[in-house]
């Protein structure tokens, strides 16, 4: 796991995009947006200091970044696997793939590898059902991802370093 924001820069970054806002409750979104945006998640301190900005308790500045899926409150990795969980793609097996992703890089949905590299999470339909099941690699689309597939995109991305290349 990451560790929590270090002192110094980051906290002052932080503070400069929470400071950006009037302190108002509704800006709370707004303020998790930008800092998402920069960190690539809500780092405990960030969120720590937009309920301070607003005067709010920190439970509902909590529940406002697990309620909406596009906020994470975990780092995730160089590489991010969106695995589609829409209708369309559980049909033709994405917990397949979840399970694949699990059997190979030990991350279940939310996770990210010790090492930062890869990190997983499920999304509801992106809007490619005839290719499911579907797989997002950061922005690419992988489409018909098959259970021997998702080895080969996972070495394409770097990762199985260990495994044999042919
Ligand atoms: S359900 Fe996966 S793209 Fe539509």
């Amino acid at each position: 796991m990451a560790a929590d924001v270090k002192a110094g820069e980051t906290a002052e970054e932080l503070q400069r995009i929470v400071n950006h806002y009037p302190g108002e409750k509704r800006y709370i979104l707004a303020i998790m947006q930008d800092v998402q945006g920069e960190f690539k998640y809500l780092p405990k301190e960030g969120l720590e200091m937009i309920a301070a900005h607003v005067n709010v308790p920190l439970s509902r500045v909590y529940s406002m970044a697990t309620f909406y899926k596009a906020f994470s409150l975990v780092p995730k990795g160089r590489i991010n696997f969106k695995v589609c969980d829409g209708t369309a793609c559980h049909i033709k097996g994405s917990n397949v793939l979840i399970d694949q992703i699990y059997q190979h890089l030990g991350i279940k949905p939310g996770e990210t590898t010790a090492d930062g590299e890869f990190s997983l999470e499920t999304v509801n339909c992106i809007g490619a059902c005839a290719l499911a099941p579907a797989l997002v690699a950061n922005e690419r689309v992988h489409p018909k991802v098959t259970s021997a597939g998702i080895i080969e995109i996972i070495k394409s991305y770097g990762g199985l370093a260990d495994a044999t290349d042919n």
